[in-house]
């Protein structure tokens, strides 16, 4: 299959000095890059700022914004197979970048944020993709029917959940726990290395696909 799969956070600029960001490392998506090239896959990784090595055998994309992130996915996603949305995009950007640093002088500061595209949200209406596609969900209460209204809403035909409070597992961690939810049922991965959890996931999307 050809596989597009987006990782890391987004950075959205708010001055030449400063950005708004999350505390995704990357891990989780260059493990199903990694995963996807070693099966045999032909793999188009998009990725936010990492401090992570591109896995062998992957093309690479690097992306700063949710904005280059959706041109990036956009362009490329109507000659994939499937693609996987582990990427941990802002939900929303500075209404305006200042040109300068913007400097202290009052004792408050209030920043008004405009909402970004929603790229995962976008494939089945906006860019016509019929191949198969995962999202995830990062929750942190009603792991399972939060999970389930974005498999419903966004048109997935996975969305891999995990629960983001719990600790050692999630963001910036090398492991994770996740529910698979699928439109026809749930299943529960124990916690795991996340280069174990991607093969498992990469190795049950050939088997729907
Ligand atoms: O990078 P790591 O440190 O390894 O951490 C892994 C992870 C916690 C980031 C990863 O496992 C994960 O949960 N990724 C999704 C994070 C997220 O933004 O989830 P969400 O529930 O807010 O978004 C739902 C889905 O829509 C996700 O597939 C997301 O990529 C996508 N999305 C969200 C907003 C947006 N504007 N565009 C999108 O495509």
């Amino acid at each position: 299959m050809k596989i597009l799969i987006t990782a890391g956070p987004t950075r959205e600029p708010l001055d030449p000095v400063r950005y708004l960001t999350n505390r995704s490392s990357g891990k989780m998506g260059y493990a199903l890059a990694a995963a996807a090239a070693h099966d045999g896959h032909q793999v188009l990784l998009v990725s936010g700022p990492t401090n992570l090595d591109v896995p062998d055998g992957v093309d690479f994309l690097p992306v700063e914004t949710a904005a280059d992130m959706y041109e990036a996915v956009e362009s490329h996603i109507g000659r994939m197979d499937a693609a996987i949305f582990a990427a941990a995009v802002a939900d929303y950007r500075p209404a305006t970048a200042a040109e300068q640093k913007i400097k202290k002088s009052a004792a408050t500061l209030t920043l008004e944020l405009v909402k970004n595209p929603d790229i995962l949200g976008s494939c089945r209406g906006e860019f016509g993709f019929t191949g198969f596609l995962v999202g995830f969900a990062a929750e942190t209460e009603n792991l399972a029917s939060h999970a389930r209204a974005k498999l419903e809403k966004k048109g997935c035909d996975l969305i891999v959940a995990n629960d983001v409070s719990q600790p050692g597992i999630g963001f910036d961690s090398d492991r994770n726990q996740v529910l698979l939810v699928f439109p026809d049922r749930i299943e529960s991965l124990p916690e795991d290395d996340k280069h174990h959890l991607a093969h498992r996931i990469i190795q049950l999307m050939d088997r729907r696909s």
